[in-house]
């Protein structure tokens, strides 16, 4: 089965035809990166004007680039929730549009839910349950995955995403946008525990960034948060490094703690934070040592992707999962429980 999967939520345009839920045929991912850097993030007005111009062009080169037509493909797929509302809109808009025309079956995706999908794209034999942790720069999630459509939630953040944290905290060092890969880059080589943060870690299995976010900005620029940054090169590099090895750390207490508490073997990362190479690095190490197995999809689909979404569809499809043209966007959906 022959599925196109479209992809808006943020400030990537994608689109990708997959094949029962496995084999990538094409994935074009057409990131806004360059147009939202000279403002520090995304700018959610500017991300959906993009989204309008690229969007054709991004489906047809899928096509194209799988070698079919849109008469050949069996379903259309495409993320409808969690993500900034006008930018999810537009590949809701076109995902019905195409489907209306070509009369195929529609299925809508959550974001996160493609996410952990990446896993199953990049390993085939991933077993369940697993815990799945969702690191990007909206979500931070813990799930109990029971299946590869099926998550219950265990914790997610109280306030920043991981990944909203280190953009944040590359802005305050002037690292540029998108802070992720900055610090990851800045952070190699550099001594984490040359500055030390505090690593809030709660109870129950919630994370918690914004603290950290704020110990930065005060090491960084003291009580007067307009002063200008006046790190030296290795210095900021140092607190870089601090602030990754701090965020890892929490990350991996409580995916270790909720595979304890569920009895989970097996730990898949997934969103743009699952890059890290820190984050990488050390939740294996602290994973084996508890003999727990951890798998993190290649870098591409750790990001934004519509292959993710057109795969995840496939499982969705044979479950019945099936939308129809009253499909719509949620920009918010924090499940719990
Ligand atoms: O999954 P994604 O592409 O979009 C969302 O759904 O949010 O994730 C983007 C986030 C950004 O915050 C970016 O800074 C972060 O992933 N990121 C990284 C790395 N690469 C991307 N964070 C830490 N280390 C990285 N290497
Ligand atoms: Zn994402």
């Amino acid at each position: 089965m022959k599925i196109l999967g479209i992809e808006t939520s943020c400030d990537e345009t994608s689109a990708a035809v997959v094949v029962d839920g496995r084999d990538i045929l094409s994935d074009v991912v057409q990131s806004q990166i360059d147009i939202h850097r000279i403002y520090g993030g995304v700018v959610p007005e500017i991300a959906c004007r993009a989204h309008i111009e690229s969007i054709y062009p991004v489906v047809e080169k899928a096509l194209a680039d799988a070698g079919c037509t849109l008469a050949a493909v069996d379903a259309v797929a495409v993320t409808c929730a969690p993500g900034l509302v006008g930018a999810l809109l537009v590949g809701v808009s076109m995902a019905k549009a195409l489907a209306l025309a070509a009369g195929k079956p529609i299925l809508g995706v959550d974001h996160i839910h493609g996410h952990m999908y990446a896993n199953k794209l990049a390993f085939p034999d991933l077993a369940y349950p697993c815990v799945s942790l969702v690191v990007s720069g909206g979500h931070t999630s813990l799930y109990l995955s029971r299946s590869e459509i099926d998550h219950d939630l265990l914790g997610t953040t109280t306030d920043d995403a991981a990944g909203e944290a280190f953009d944040k905290v590359a802005k305050i060092l002037d690292l540029g946008f998108p802070g992720g890969p900055a610090i990851d880059r800045v952070a190699r080589g550099r001594d984490p525990g040359r500055v030390v943060f505090k690593r809030t870690v709660p109870e129950n299995l919630d994370f918690s960034f914004s603290g950290i976010k704020t110990a930065v900005l005060y090491r960084v620029r003291g009580q007067d948060a307009k002063k200008p940054m006046a790190l030296s090169s290795p210095e900021r590099a140092d607190v870089a490094a601090g602030f990754q090895a701090a965020v890892v750390d929490m990350l991996v207490a409580q995916a270790l703690k909720a595979c304890a508490r569920t009895g989970a073997r097996r730990i898949a990362v997934g969103g743009g934070v699952a890059c890290n190479s820190w984050l990488r690095e050390v939740l294996a190490v602290r994973a084996a040592k508890e003999g727990v197995e951890t798998f993190f999809p290649p870098p591409r689909f750790c990001t934004d992707n519509a292959a993710m979404i057109a795969g995840i569809a496939y499982p969705l499809f044979k479950a019945g999962r099936v939308g129809d043209l009253t499909l719509d966007a949620v920009p918010t959906k924090v499940h719990r429980g």
